[in-house]
């Protein structure tokens, strides 16, 4: 699938203001600063479709896009910058617990990782509490241009590693770079495919 056409259609703080869930849906997740508004930005292959920037805590709501008049892309504000409550059971803020846990239409939650990392406490947290819960969920490790093709593999071995102790299967995972395109191809075919069926 190619993004011929992407528009913005709201930014809202409530998930009862959200549009209408008549659409097929995706979303992105990932601590603050991950790559969130940059990976749409390139999925779209647009420069300032979702605003970025080099200061955490950027997207502080759920922005839905409508992506070739067929599904919804949402850019989420990133967990584990601003008050992340310190027990899993208070969840991650009002917005994204109520968004994840209740849009009705979520196909696909893409949790997003540094692939620069290890694998970060707070990422194991949300993955834990989003896969108990049922939601469906991708991961991607982000910024792969910044790191060499064997140390790309080491981070995603530890993580895969972590993740095998309390996941059955771990989710599917794609590597992504904002800069080089990598990716790209792939995250869209995945959607397409997720919609098909
Ligand atoms: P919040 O909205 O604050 O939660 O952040 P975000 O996850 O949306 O991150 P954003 O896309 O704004 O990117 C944060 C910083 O990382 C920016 O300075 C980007 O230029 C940089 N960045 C994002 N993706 C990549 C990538 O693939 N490669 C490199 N080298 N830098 C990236
Ligand atoms: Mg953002």
């Amino acid at each position: 699938m190619e993004i011929l056409q992407a528009t913005f259609i709201s930014s809202v703080a409530d998930l009862a203001k959200c549009p209408p869930p008549d659409k097929p849906e995706f979303a992105f997740i990932g601590r603050s600063n991950v790559g969130k508004s940059s990976l749409i930005n390139m999925l779209a292959n647009r420069k300032q479709l979702a605003k970025t920037s080099n200061k955490p805590g950027k997207t502080q709501t759920i922005n839905h896009f409508i992506i070739n008049d067929i599904w919804y892309l949402v850019d989420l504000p990133g967990y584990g910058y601003a008050s992340v409550s310190k027990s899993l059971k208070a969840g991650f803020g009002k917005i994204i617990d109520n968004y994840v846990l209740k849009r009705e239409n979520l196909d696909c939650l893409f949790v997003l990782l540094d692939a620069r990392l290890e694998p970060q406490k707070i990422d194991l947290s949300f993955l834990e509490w989003a896969g108990t819960a049922g939601v469906p969920i991708a991961l991607i490790f982000t910024k792969s241009d910044k790191l060499s093709a064997n140390e790309l593999s080491k981070t995603m071995k530890r993580f895969k590693d972590v993740l095998t102790q309390y996941w059955e299967e771990v989710p599917p995972s794609f590597i992504t770079s904002a800069e080089t395109k990598r990716g790209q191809a792939e995250v869209l075919n995945f959607i397409d495919e997720v919609i098909r069926n």
